[in-house]
Order: C-alpha cells, then structure tokens, then sequence
C-alpha cells in the first residue's frame, strides 16, 4: 500500500525524539508498507539532501541499538523529503498539493507535530487546498488544548473538514505494550474478572513517577503543569483501562464507548473534595541518582514565581454499579525518587483472620500491573515461609510474589509506542486513538481542579514544595492515610 506520511513540525523536538526514530524502527522491522514517503514540513531552507543529513546527525544520538547502519541509513533515506512552508500560507498548502499529486498515494497521513495552536490553521487550510479527502488521516498530538473549551474549539474546527473516522489523537501511553497488555489481562483471560469489583477490591492505585524534571521544556510546561501534561490524558486513560467494562468487540468505538461511560462516571468535584482530594506540589532542589539537580523555578524559561504544579496526587472514585466506594489514587509528577509507572489493584483481606499477617500497610493479596520501565505483572500473596514462627499458636504468613516479566518472556525488540501507533495510522486502525468526547469528558472533570487553582489566590496554598528524588509532598501520603491505606512504595 503506497502512503505519504506529511510531518509537520518536521526539525521540532518530537520529531527527531520521537516520531523519526519509530519510523525507522518500523522500516528496519520490516513492518513500513512498502512504497511509502516521508516528507518533513517546517519553516527552514532546506534541500531534501539537508532534511536528509539533519536527521541522519540526530539518529547519532540515539541509544545504539536503534541507531541505523550507514547502508540502513541510506535505505530509509530514500523515503525522506521535505517541503519548507509557511503554514499560514495557503500557497504553501497548494505547493504541498502539487508535491503529492506527482504521485498521488493510496493514503496521505498529516502529522501535526506542531504547536497546538496551529492545528485549526493547518486543519482549515488542508480542506481549502483539497487535501482533506477520504484518503487524508489527521494525527493531533496532546496537547489537544488547554481547557475544555479550547479543545472544543479544535476538535469543532477539525471535524467541519474531516470525520471523526480520520482523526487520530494520540495518547501515547494506549501504544506502549505495557497498556496494551492490561488489555489483554483484562479481557483476554477470566481469571480476574469476577474479582474485578467493589466486592473484592479495596483500592486502586495509579502512579506515574519520573526522575525527569523538565529538561528544555521549562517554558511550555510553565503555562501547562502535571495535571494537564499527565493527568488529564495518560492517567485518566490508564484509569479508563483498568476500570472499564469489557467492551462487546476489540473495534474502535466499542473500546472508547466503555471508555467514555468511566469518563462520565467519574464522581463530580465538591468545594470539600476538591481541597482534600487533590495534593498539587512543585520540586525544590535536591538529589537525583546522588547528583544536585535545581528546583523548578530555577529551570531555564520558567517563572522564578512560577505557582505550577510538577506534581499531582488525587483521590477519585467511579461511581457505578461494579466500583461505588472504591478509591481509585493517581499520583504522577517530575523530579521523583524514581522512575517507574504501575497500576497497583489491592485486593481486600479475608473476611475472618485464622493466620496472622505482617502488619505493614503492603502486605495484603495486590496485582500490580508494571508499565515501566518494566512491563510485567506481579502477584503477592501471603504464605507459611520458612520462619515457622508462632504468636500463642497463630502461624504468622510472610509475603510471596509471582513475577512475570514479559520484556524477557517476549523478547526486548517489541515494538514501541510511536512504532504501533504509527502503523495503527497508517493502517487506519483506531482503537489506540482517543475519540474526541472522551477527551472532552476528561477536560470536563479536570477543569473545576484547574478552576480551584487559579481561584486562590492565597500563596500558601500554592503547589507544596518537595525535594527532588523524593516522593512529592507528604500531604499526598497524609491523603491516602486518612483511608488506612498507604502509596506502594511506603511499605
Ligand atoms: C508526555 C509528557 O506526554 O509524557 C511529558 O508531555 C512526560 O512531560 C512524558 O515526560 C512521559 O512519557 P513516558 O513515555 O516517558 O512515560
């Protein structure tokens, strides 16, 4: 099948970090339809030769394992173009016309690795030079606006010159096979689902930790912040996955329809859940992997007042029939001890204790789901270990796990989550790609948090500050503790 992947942004960030290596991942594996072409779209001068040797320097800085031979290089070389365009300029977009009606292909991707700001413009001028046919196939990437009703202003403009059906908005957490392997647990197996519920599940725990802090982004995060960066999309996807009724069929809008249902479920904030619910906290300066790394309001392009938040822990629940009463907690934020993501399922002890258990708060039957940097799947339990120790006759348990990793069990060349959705694009899959009312949905339930926050105005109760390399403020553990349960890691 012959295609035209069009990159916009073509020399920006995610292009040379993201989009380019997992197009070439996709070429070297073999899985790139042949006949396809690449053309970079951007604002500077340069010959296709130019385009060409940029990128070859950047595939320098890539890990070695995924850097291209001289001779692949060439190879994949062959596919690459590129178009300097104003993209105000609508003579830009019919110079892009004349450029792929020399060789009209049976399916020409946009991608629009661009400033979200402009994604009307390109969207407008894309129909107007008569590209926005049944064969065209749009990709947004987050974010997809600021607020709702910014997103709705891009998703109405967007969808009065193409269907919902060539709209690809990337979420590129639904790409990584960890995701797509919760998937799988779920619905591809029966042995959890009638655990699955309010009946057997004390608490869902959703953390999304980096090390990173901002790095060059400093002045774009500045006016984003965590709950837009991280929460709003990633995390409430990751909730949408592990709380979502199976859906009648792996197609589309069969997943995002019981997607959207947890979305509308999600409990409506108070004035009392909305200040006890939400930990909001910035990093100061501390220590990362034994090395002093700034605070965040001395990173280059951010405020040195700035009130945003590097950090965000929540505490929601789904109100409907299989979790009323479950908390589910998310927690994401930079500059953390760690970097790891997971899905912690903690299962509710026996009804009636005959043993008794290690008293730390971790210590009871819990399913945790590793995203990363592992993918697996861990499983504690609690059984008779060697210490045959007696309290008056009661045998005491000791906790046990069963691991599996599935990095080793599967192999480490899997393919990663710009290569899959890439090829989801290409292939007109959208099962990985967010419809545009679960996106509105989820701005509508983060938009009173966001509201709350620019409302006060008292300084004290800005973001908590917390050092770098620990685990955000203690205001987040404090929140959790008031349920009698603790974060994962506090064991
Ligand atoms: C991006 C955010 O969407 O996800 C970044 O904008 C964040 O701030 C990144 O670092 C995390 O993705 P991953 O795949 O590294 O966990």
């Amino acid at each position: 099948m012959s295609f035209d992947l069009i990159l916009f942004g073509g020399t920006g960030d995610l292009a040379w970090r993201k989009i380019m290596p997992a197009l070439f991942q996709a070429f070297r594996h073999g899985s790139l339809p042949a006949g396809g072409r690449i053309i970079g779209v951007a604002r500077d001068d340069l010959s296709d030769d130019q385009y060409r040797a940029l990128i070859k320097a950047r595939f320098d800085q890539v890990e070695l394992a995924k850097r291209p031979s001289e001779e692949e290089f060439s190879r994949f070389a062959a596919l690459l173009g590129y178009l300097r365009m104003d993209l105000s300029n609508p003579a830009d977009y019919a110079q892009l016309a004349v450029r792929l009606q020399q060789r009209p292909a049976e399916v020409v991707v946009m991608y629009l690795a661009t400033a979200p700001g402009l994604f009307t413009t390109v969207c407008e001028q894309i129909a107007v030079a008569g590209l926005n046919g049944p064969q065209t196939r749009v990709v947004l990437e987050k974010p997809l606006g600021h607020d709702l009703a910014s997103n709705r202003a891009i998703n109405t403009a967007v969808r009065s010159v193409l269907t919902e059906q060539q709209i690809f908005r990337i979420d590129h957490y639904l790409g990584k096979p960890s995701v797509q392997n919760l998937f799988a647990l779920r619905f591809g197996n029966s042995l959890f689902e009638p655990l699955w519920r309010r009946e057997h599940i004390a608490n869902i725990q959703i953390t999304m930790a980096e090390e990173l802090g901002v790095e060059k982004r400093g002045k774009f995060y500045d006016s984003t912040g965590a709950l837009r960066d991280m929460v709003q999309n990633h995390a409430l996807q990751l909730l949408c996955a592990v709380g979502m009724e199976p859906p009648i069929n792996a197609h589309a809008d069969a997943i995002r329809d019981e997607k959207l249902k947890v979305l509308r479920s999600l409990k409506p904030w108070t004035p009392e859940t909305l200040s006890q619910h939400v930990i909001r906290g910035q990093y100061a300066a501390g220590t990362i992997d034994g090395e002093a790394v700034p605070g965040y309001r001395q990173e280059p392009g951010v405020n040195p007042d700035s009130r945003t938040e590097t950090f965000v822990a929540l505490r929601t629940e789904i109100a409907n029939w299989r979790w009323a009463g479950v908390p589910f907690y998310l927690r994401t934020g930079k500059r953390l001890a760690q970097s790891d993501a997971h899905i912690e399922v903690n299962f509710r002890p026996t009804p009636h204790a005959i043993f008794k258990s290690p008293q730390d708060c971790n210590a009871g039957n819990r399913l945790v789901i590793d995203l990363q940097p592992r993918d697996g799947l861990e499983l504690h339990l609690l059984a008779q270990g060697a210490d045959q120790r007696q309290d008056r006759g009661t045998p005491t348990l000791a906790p046990v796990q069963l691991d599996l990793d599935f990095d080793k069990r599967f192999g480490f060349e899997r393919v990663g989550a710009y290569e899959r959705l890439l090829l989801d694009v290409i292939a007109g899959r959208l099962n990985l790609f967010v419809r545009s009312d679960e996106q509105e949905e989820a701005w509508r339930w983060v938009e009173p948090i966001l509201d709350g926050w620019s409302n006060d105005n008292h300084q004290a109760k800005g973001p908590r500050p917390y050092n770098a390399g620990t685990w955000g403020p203690s205001a987040a553990s404090a929140m959790i503790a008031r349920d009698g349960y603790c974060w994962s890691e506090e064991s």
